[in-house]
């Protein structure tokens, strides 16, 4: 089989690695790609927005399976472009994509299907918006609706903030157009956990559950990324917790999309916030994880092209995945000022070693002659397995000593939770 993934982060350079192992697979190719991907995949030169240049590509090529990496190729409708030219694509319609595209509606969703959430109101009018937030209990937090590249969501303390988060979002519309309509919700207190199902529209499999790093810095400080690091499975999501995650979440959503005629196919993503008062979800998203890719794959044993074709073919039903017991943990090495400004083309050293059990994604890295330079705000995410958490923290550890360029920063304290909640036992 012929296969494209679209992408070019470290969650893209997981799923390159792992489809790589498939015996099913003779072509890979990815879409935009990466300097550690080139080493995989033929990295083929079309953005990963650019849906009619890959439909296009895939046609000609007579691709056999294509996966989506990113939201906003799924957010605009690849999935509705590829299937009406006959293509198999992995990933949700554009309908089934407004869980992830829209937080109105996946609130609004939410709600119908009674599925837990933090308490909410949604607002098209800015002066409605701030009437509101003079009467509500603080923390607050205030949405934009639409795709903002993670950043759409502010924390406020006071009502002085939620105005001010009301006037960047809707009024300066710091987000665009993402920005038209607002969720304002209820503070949620508790520890995080990210859920994903593998779903064909009517069926669906839990995977094994992980946890994200959002903040920048040690001990959950700074300003929020897009991921410095996880590790799976969270033990914060015992067998009994994940069963309830299954039947209150995400059995309601297929079950509901279904319903409202956009069934789900593809990775279902819920964020869920394991509360006092049981798991309630902080957002939908309608793909795979960075960086939760990269410490589940290497933990799934069965063969995740045949996985991701039952799914496009609507085969899940009675299918079983197999898992690694082993820990995994994925510790993001980030440009200097990123999650704000950083600098590109710096040249990395000492990752090109081979370690026992530890894979070195590439997330933001060109290859340029025999040199990879940095390219992104995240650079590598260097990911390992251990018998248990504490081990595979060593392993992962053990080589972000060895890897090097100018301006790098990473958490010291990636899995730590993980680890305290082991010893606690
Ligand atoms: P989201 O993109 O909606 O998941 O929000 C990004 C991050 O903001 C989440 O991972 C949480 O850390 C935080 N967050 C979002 N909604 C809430 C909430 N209702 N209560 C507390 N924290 C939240
Ligand atoms: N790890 C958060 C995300 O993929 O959106």
């Amino acid at each position: 089989m012929k296969i494209l993934v679209i992408g070019s982060g470290g969650r893209e350079h997981a799923l390159c690695w792992k489809i790589k192992q498939s015996p099913l697979v003779t072509k890979l190719y990815c879409a935009p790609g990466n300097g550690g991907i080139a080493s995989l995949a033929e990295c083929v030169d079309i953005k990963a927005d650019d849906i009619v240049a890959l439909a296009d590509f895939a046609h000609q090529e007579k691709i056999d399976l294509t996966v989506v990496g990113p939201e906003v190729p799924l957010v605009a409708g690849i999935v509705d472009l590829f299937e009406e030219d006959g293509l198999k694509i992995f990933g949700p319609s554009q309908a089934a994509a407004r869980l992830e595209g829209s937080k109105v509606y996946s609130k609004n969703f939410m709600k119908r299907w009674d599925i837990p959430t933090a308490k909410y109101a949604t607002f098209t009018d800015a002066d409605k918006a701030r009437a509101y937030v003079g009467t509500q209990p603080y923390p607050l937090v205030v949405k934009a609706s639409g795709l903002a590249a993670g950043k759409g969501v502010i924390i406020c303390q006071d009502v002085f903030e939620a105005k001010d988060a009301i006037n960047k979002i809707m009024s300066e519309k710091i987000f665009k157009d993402a920005g038209n309509s607002l969720v304002i919700e209820e503070f949620l207190v508790g520890e995080e956990a990210s859920i994903l199902a593998i779903a064909d529209g009517k069926d669906f499999i839990v995977l094994e559950s992980s946890q994200d790093h959002k903040r920048i810095r040690d001990n959950d400080q700074g300003p929020n990324t897009g991921g410095m690091g996880a590790y799976s499975p969270a033990p914060v999501v015992t067998p009994a917790l994940l069963k309830e995650i299954a039947q209150k979440v995400i059995a309601p959503v297929i079950a509901g999309m279904m319903d409202e005629e956009a069934p789900f196919k593809g990775i279902l993503y819920a964020g869920i916030m394991i509360t006092k008062d049981g798991p309630k979800v902080l957002e939908f998203n309608t793909r795979f994880g960075d960086p939760e890719t990269q410490v589940i794959l290497p933990r799934l044993k069965s063969d995740l092209v045949e996985l991701m074709l039952a799914a496009v073919e609507g085969r899940l039903f009675g299918k079983e995945l197999e898992w690694d017991p082993r820990a995994c943990v994925c510790v993001v090495m980030a440009a200097g000022g990123y999650p704000g400004d950083y600098a590109t083309g710096e040249c990395i050293s000492g990752f090109d070693g081979q370690w026992q059990d530890v894979v070195v994604f590439h997330a933001g890295t060109k290859k340029e002659g025999s040199r990879i330079l940095t390219s992104g705000g995240r650079v590598l995410g260097v990911t390992a397995l251990g018998k248990d958490i504490g081990l595979a923290i060593q392993n992962a550890y053990a080589v972000t000593e060895q890897v090097s360029f100018d301006g790098m920063q990473f958490r010291r304290d990636i899995g730590q939770k993980a680890l305290k909640r082991a010893k606690a036992h």
